[in-house]
């Protein structure tokens, strides 16, 4: 059955380039990011790679771990390394799952038939603490996916965890925020001091209220 958003990732163990793996072990009380990409040595992966291994500072900043998959195997993984390092001029520092057998892949369906028999898609998991599944995308192999969009998304995830907001159309970490429609008008100073601004009884906003 295809997984949902608030599902619990499915835990497994797997052979990645940093030793066997427990996933849920591995996230620990964090957050996680599962991304599997089609296949080694081709072009769109190796730069998707690279880019995750540069922002691997502001992915420890939200407490995240990430984790890549293809179902190509541990020694084509750690020969690929080598090249995502020489060209994209960083070092890989994340594991990645070599899921030759293809256990994880149909777990998390991330094989889809009709686009590729053979390959994962570019699908991403975002998991939260309580190893909830927050958010499910799905790229097609020849796009590149655009990493800081998803850190984006976990900034927001990791606002509205811990405040009754939500975030509106390209919000950006920094800006005003959406207080939550279960907030009363009337409750809404008493929970966020730092003021708000009613363009609609059902459209209120607030600066983001963790800075
Ligand atoms: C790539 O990573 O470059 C790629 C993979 C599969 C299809 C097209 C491009």
């Amino acid at each position: 059955m295809a997984l949902r958003l608030g599902d619990i990732a499915p835990d497994f163990s797997a052979e990645t380039t940093e030793g066997t793996i427990n996933f849920h072990e591995y996230l620990g009380t964090g957050w996680g990011v599962l991304f599997s990409h089609p296949a080694d040595y081709t072009p769109v992966c190796t730069t998707e790679l690279g880019a995750v291994a540069k922002l691997k500072d502001e992915f420890s900043k939200r407490n995240t771990k990430v984790i890549a998959l293809s179902v190509d195997g541990l020694e084509s993984h750690r020969l690929w390394i080598d090249d995502i390092n020489e060209t994209q001029n960083t070092v890989v520092n994340f594991p990645i799952i070599a899921d030759q057998d293809r256990k994880v892949s149909e777990l998390y369906d991330m094989i889809h038939p009709n686009s590729n028999e053979n390959f994962t898609v570019r699908s991403v998991f975002v998991i939260g603490p309580d190893k909830k599944i927050k958010l499910i995308i799905t790229y097609p192999a020849s796009t590149g996916r655009n990493f800081d969009e998803l850190l984006r998304v976990i900034d927001s995830l990791q606002l509205t965890a811990n405040y009754s907001v939500a975030t509106p159309a390209n919000w950006k970490h920094g800006e005003d925020v959406v207080v939550a429609p279960a907030i009363k008008t009337e409750d809404i100073p008493g929970k966020f001091p730092k003021g708000h601004k009613v363009i609609k009884p059902y459209l209120r906003m607030t600066p983001q209220p963790d800075l």
